[in-house]
């Protein structure tokens, strides 16, 4: 998997940099080439000599070489590289990235760097539970890049605890994993919706919710990073943008108009994710200019039901296609998702509820449990919406073997 691939290495100035000629050289064994970028601390713990006697070429650690006037270009670094892996990362260096302190080679190289990147922290067990460094880390997270969690153990300081850089063995592996499942949706269309609709009262107001798209627009970035031609959907998210530059998104108001746009795209596709917090009725008295306070009589609405736009993608799957349906629940929950995976006819519904905090609208987190058509139930853990979209992307991928 890692054949031919162009990595990236940053090294951070922590006692586990000790670590990443181990990590290099696995690297290098494994078929990839790999450029060193270390910070100038960083070869105050492991010689630049040793990493470029690994992997063949100069370590770079400044913007460029004085002797010589030599640029280097960090752009062309982000441009070059399949993944960027900074291991160990400091606390430091990881409040740099996380807030764009572009003062290093390093810093600079992850700002342009298109390819997924990460991050392998090490550091005392005090400053990885510091608020300071959960918020970046967080930050970091909310951008899309992976964490490599620290494993727990013997530090520098002889204190026990969490802080121990991930083994570079693991960290190969989880490079590793990451390449496999990049062809899981090779050549496959899919149909992500995400975001609230809108429903006009009248030209200054709707009916709307507090779906800000988050959870959608990961699940459209997750499922094209694994190779699929993805459209989007989108109700209105503000200035939300998809990651992956391969998504193509289609902006829509309301679920009339989201409902135009997924019977233009399901009959070609192979799948479809259903994530969008649908209004179920829209207004049918709107008004076609905006409604004044009139003495004391409050205006009075007349609402009619919104197309079921899951049920009618259900009505005319084809064999081969998979709709995915989401629910969110506030009671009751499995019994109520289990019921609208049957009548939408879905192959599975991600369920999450409002009871657990840190899930449903608005949050960068949320927690699910992804209920099958043949009655099987598998819970998740709260994490991140990216590494929850990750998820059922692997869950979606099993349906598909
Ligand atoms: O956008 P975020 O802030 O990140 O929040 C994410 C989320 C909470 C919106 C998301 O995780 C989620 O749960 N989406 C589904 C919301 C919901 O409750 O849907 P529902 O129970 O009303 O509908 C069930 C399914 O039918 C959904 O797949 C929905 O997209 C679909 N539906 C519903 C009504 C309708 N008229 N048409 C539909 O297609």
């Amino acid at each position: 998997m890692l054949q031919g691939k162009h990595i990236v290495l940053g090294i951070t100035g922590g006692i586990a940099a000790y670590k990443s000629a181990s990590l290099t050289r696995l690297l290098v064994k494994a078929g990839a080439e790999v450029q060193v970028i270390m910070t100038p601390s960083a070869r105050e713990f492991i010689a630049p000599l040793t990493l470029s006697t690994l992997t063949g070429k100069p370590v770079i650690t400044e913007f460029f070489t004085a002797n010589t006037g030599e640029w280097h270009s960090h752009v062309d670094l982000g441009l070059w590289a399949d993944a960027m892996v900074v291991a160990p990362a400091t606390a430091c260096t990881i409040g740099k990235m996380a807030h764009g302190v572009a003062d290093n080679m390093l810093v600079t190289t992850y700002l342009s760097a298109k390819a997924p990147v990460f991050v392998a922290p090490a550091m005392d067990l005090d400053m990885m539970a510091h608020p300071s460094t959960t918020a970046n880390l967080n930050l970091l997270r909310s951008y899309g890049n992976h964490i490599i969690e620290p494993a727990s153990g013997e530090l520098a300081s002889h204190l026990i605890g969490k802080g121990r850089m991930e083994e570079p063995e693991r960290i190969v592996e989880v490079l590793r994993e990451f390449f496999s499942s990049k062809g899981q949706f090779a050549g496959k269309r899919v149909l992500v919706t995400a975001g609230p609709t809108y429903e006009r009262i009248d030209p200054v107001r709707f009916i709307g919710n507090f779906s800000s798209g988050k959870m959608g627009y990961a699940i459209a970035d997750a499922l094209a990073d694994r190779g699929a031609e993805v459209v989007l959907v989108s109700g209105p998210v503000g200035e939300l943008k998809p990651r992956n530059p391969r998504v193509e998104v289609r902006k829509i108001e309301s679920a009339l108009q989201m409902l135009d746009e997924c019977q233009k795209v399901w009959p070609a596709a192979d799948m479809a994710v259903m994530t969008a917090a649908v209004a179920d009725y829209r207004v049918e008295n709107r008004a076609d200019s905006k409604i004044k306070r009139e003495g004391n009589l409050a205006p009075e609405l007349r609402l009619v039901e919104n197309p079921d736009i899951a049920a009618t993608l259900g009505a005319s799957k084809k064999p081969g296609q998979l709709l995915i349906g989401f629910a969110l629940e506030t009671d009751n929950e499995a019994a109520h998702a289990a019921n609208k995976l049957k009548r939408k006819n879905l192959d599975a519904i991600v369920l999450n509820s409002l009871r657990d905090a840190g899930a449903g609208f608005g949050t960068d987190t949320n927690k699910i449990t992804i209920l099958s058509a043949d009655g099987s139930a598998k819970p998740y853990p709260l994490k991140t919406k990216r590494e929850v979209a990750a998820d059922v992307a692997d869950f979606i991928s099993s349906l598909l073997k």
